[in-house]
């Protein structure tokens, strides 16, 4: 069990290794990253066997940027038939899991394995049900299979409160088919990311107030007046009239690196296309000045050091909080739904609410 499996999205390989090395030598682990482009996944092999579970005892899957899901294991090879007497004498060695997960890369190739996932999972469930090695609960490790091919699969383990939250980390949201744009998804997804299920009550609420940084047509609007919000939307071009409709939007058109609300909101939210060192002056002024008390921004990837970029922002946003004596939670992921960006969220912890 010396490899730390992870998938991510297809291109994004290389900031995976550099960014689970840069973890793995700060705590000492020892190993190597490795990834072919465009598979849509990477590995950390590590010198010693007990490696893997160190990365994941002191990582938390959450705070990881580029991977989508992880997993600790091994590659096996299965035979054409009866694959599933040689898993259950590979699982031999391995505790009762409290759930399984089968998974595919997110290549074409992947997609074309999951019809094969689906036929395997009901009789492998039932047999490893049979043989003791499966049980429901989810204080067991999640048992994670990701089928390369039909006859490779990575047979891993992870937590299941500290992996991702979906199979291969690809969420299944529905989109609204009254929300004006597709990218009504991302901000949805950045919620289900960052924000605990059971605290959208008390964190998305409609005595709430929010701003949109460049909101057009207003997919991200769309979320904060579905929870019941107050919205500023700042873009020149239209907002949608459905949204304008419900009452809850004011349109302003201005620019959104220049312009603050007069008085403090809940919410400030930016899906801006920009540098990202400009969004992510953004971030500092408006939780630094208490402008607002969380935030949702998107950091568009630059062409190169895509790891080293976010990383350095992100440094610098912490290190200029810390100086001001401000708290702040920060977090960062490449969401399914982003494309050449990653999405941020802060949260001041020092901020009653109004
Ligand atoms: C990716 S779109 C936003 C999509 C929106 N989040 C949605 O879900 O419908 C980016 C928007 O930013 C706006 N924009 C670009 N620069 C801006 C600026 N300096 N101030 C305000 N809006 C800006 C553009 O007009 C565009 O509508």
């Amino acid at each position: 069990m010396n490899t730390l499996f992870m998938h991510c999205r297809p291109g994004f390989e290389g900031e995976v290794c550099s960014e689970i090395a840069e973890h793995a030598a700060r705590l000492n682990v020892a190993g190597y990253a490795r990834a072919k482009p465009q598979t849509a996944c990477a590995e950390f092999i590590c010198n010693d066997a007990e490696g893997p579970e160190r990365l994941m005892r002191e990582l938390r899957f959450s705070q990881l940027i580029f991977p989508r899901q992880w997993a600790r294991g091994a590659f096996i090879e299965l035979p054409e038939t009866d694959r599933i007497s040689v898993l259950l004498e590979h699982l031999a060695q391995f505790p009762t899991c409290g759930s399984l997960w089968l998974e595919v890369m997110d290549t074409n190739d992947g997609k074309e394995l999951s019809n094969f996932c689906r036929k395997f999972e009901a009789p492998l469930r039932k047999a490893l049900t049979g043989a003791g090695k499966l049980q429901d609960d989810a204080s067991k490790p999640r048992l994670l299979l990701t089928f390369k091919s039909g006859r490779e699969v990575f047979v891993g383990l992870a937590a299941a409160d500290n992996s991702a939250m979906w199979p291969m980390g690809i969420p299944r949201l529905k989109f609204p088919r009254e929300a004006p744009s597709r990218s009504t998804l991302k901000l949805e997804e950045a919620w289900h990311h960052f924000i605990p299920r059971d605290e959208w009550d008390e964190r998305l609420h409609g005595d709430m107030t929010g701003v949109d940084l460049g909101a057009a047509p207003g997919g991200w609007t769309y979320q904060l007046v579905k929870r019941g919000m107050l919205v500023t939307a700042i873009d020149n071009g239209p907002m949608a009239e459905s949204l304008m409709d419900t009452g809850l939007v004011q349109h302003l058109m201005a620019d959104g690196f220049t312009y603050k609300p007069k008085q403090p909101v809940d919410w400030m939210v930016c899906d801006i296309v920009e540098k990202p060192a400009r969004n992510a002056a953004l971030l500092e002024t408006w939780l630094g000045e208490g402008l607002c008390r969380e935030a949702v921004v998107n950091l568009k990837l630059p062409m190169k050091q895509r790891y080293a970029e976010v990383r350095r922002l992100l440094d610098r946003i912490e290190e200029g909080f810390k100086a001001r004596g401000i708290k702040v939670a920060i977090g960062c992921k490449q969401l399914y739904h982003d494309r050449e960006e990653v999405t941020c969220h802060l949260r001041r912890l020092d901020l009653k609410r109004r």
